[in-house]
């Protein structure tokens, strides 16, 4: 080894953009499940959490899988495998789903509250001259409602959707929206996401990644930890601290 050689490079180049994963990272599903609670008492925490799985697990399916000999994609946005992953929850807890029910529900689903530390974080990141945006599986439509019913436009320079490209996380050409909206490469890039298979699939990508484990989950039992985990968006706020 070198002995001249200086033992500080230079200091690793801070971050200069933020991305979010929507869906229980920026907009809080909480309200979903009270509704869900009201509407079939003693299943709402169940229905919640299989709808959820069952939604991401329809993102999956379509994004690998081609129909036909022509191979043609199967891709449909995600309000459509939203409702129909509630459909098939219901279905497989035995609950009775009333067309009433079906859009009492989605109605929820459209308009989520933000976490109450969103807008200060997001401010916080504008104030420092951080360009932030949301990378998600949702569709404009959805995308759009949400964050103006949750008070975040004005807050946010890109809202990205996977739509464009009809490929769903984690899928890699759904990461790379990011880096080619923002020109910048993916290690200059902060991936924020309180689900971990969506952290990790950020990892995987070249993102630095921060897992906002909210709900106490195990971590991943498979590939490279995210670069930080926290329990807030403020957690973003250490990837700025020099
Ligand atoms: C999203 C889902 C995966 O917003 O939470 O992309």
């Amino acid at each position: 080894m070198d002995k001249n050689r200086p033992r500080t490079a230079r200091a690793p180049q801070l971050p200069g953009a933020v991305l979010f994963d929507a869906y229980g990272t920026l907009l809080d599903v909480y309200s979903v499940g009270l509704l869900a609670e009201q509407l079939f008492p003693g299943h709402g925490q169940a229905l919640g959490v299989l709808w959820r799985d069952k939604q991401i697990d329809y993102t999956r399916l379509v994004t690998t899988s081609r129909s036909g000999p022509e191979r043609a994609s199967v891709y449909q946005p995600f309000w459509e495998l939203t409702s129909a992953a509630l459909r098939y929850a219901c279905k497989k807890l035995g609950l009775d789903l009333s067309a009433g029910q079906e859009q009492q529900l989605m109605n929820q689903y459209r308009h989520l509250s933000a976490f109450p530390e969103n807008r200060e974080v997001l401010q916080a990141l504008k104030n420092r001259g951080i360009v932030t945006g949301i990378l998600s599986n949702g569709d404009p439509d959805m995308l759009g409602v949400a964050v103006r019913s949750a008070g975040l436009d004005g807050l946010l320079d890109h809202v990205l959707s996977v739509d464009s490209i009809r490929q769903y996380k984690t899928h890699p050409d759904a990461y790379a929206l990011g880096t080619q909206a923002l020109s910048l490469p993916a290690a200059q890039v902060v991936f924020v996401s309180s689900n971990g298979w969506d952290a990790l699939g950020a990892t995987w990508f070249g993102y630095q990644t921060l897992w906002v484990n909210r709900y106490k989950l195990p971590p991943e039992e498979i590939g490279p930890p995210p670069v930080r985990t926290g329990h807030s968006l403020r957690d973003v706020l250490s990837f700025f601290e020099p």
